[in-house]
């Protein structure tokens, strides 16, 4: 369909703690997209190239970082993808992706760095695209430990994903839409309800957001 080519393609965040079910759902999303007749296609983060080898190998517990440091590396990480993503966005696909700067805040929080020092709107995420519209999928701790490979990554202990949970509370209050499923990102003045909205509002709008000051 020429006219879903001509405007920009929507940037869609899956939030969610560890085995959330987050690549489940974007494969649904993308594929119900894709029915749909959408350029459309799965994305994630941390993206385990370029300064994503460093992360990957902190995160399998191979080498050991400051917290500081690994948090400004996956915000580096989603800066080395941003003008792909929005050359991609430009040209009309729409990108569904699995973890974005909320985790970062979310994650590095839990660890117990200062909140607001994380925070998605500080300097070093100021300028990356803002997504239109996030999903957040909430899932209860101890389902999330039952399901398969839980444990395997540094952050993937009960524990610690009830904290990350309580951070991703505090972010939703912050910024988000009251909604326990999923929530929107405060700092676009129109948020559009449903996918379904998304999809009619993204035939209008032809600029990418960017994360606010
Ligand atoms: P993944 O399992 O979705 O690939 O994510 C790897 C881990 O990295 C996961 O435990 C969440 C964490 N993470 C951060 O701590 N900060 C970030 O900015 C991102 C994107 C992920």
């Amino acid at each position: 369909n020429d006219l879903k080519k001509d405007s920009r393609g929507a940037l869609i965040v899956l939030e969610g703690l560890d085995r959330c079910g987050k690549t489940s759902q974007s494969a649904r999303l993308l594929s119900s997209l894709e029915g749909l007749r959408y350029s459309v296609e799965s994305w994630r983060f941390p993206d385990r190239t370029g300064v994503g080898l460093m992360i990957s190998s902190y995160l399998s517990n191979q080498s050991q970082l400051d917290d500081h440091a690994i948090h400004l590396l996956f915000s580096a990480n989603r800066w080395e993808k941003r003008s792909l993503m929005e050359a991609k966005l430009m040209s009309g696909t729409t990108l569904i992706v699995d973890r974005y700067s909320y985790s970062g805040v979310a994650f590095s929080s839990a660890k117990g760095l200062d909140f607001q020092w994380c925070k998605v709107k500080k300097k070093n995420e100021v300028g990356l695209l803002a997504p239109d519209l996030v999903f957040y999928l909430d899932i209860s701790l101890e389902k999330a430990a039952e399901r398969g490979g839980y444990g395997g990554e540094r952050y993937e202990q009960l524990e610690f994903q009830k904290k990350v949970a309580e951070s991703y509370k505090k972010l939703t209050d912050a910024s988000w839409k009251e909604k326990v499923t999923y929530g929107s990102p405060s700092c676009f003045s129109e948020i559009p309800a449903t996918v379904e909205e998304k999809e009619a509002a993204v035939m209008s709008v032809n600029e990418a957001s960017l994360i606010e000051k």
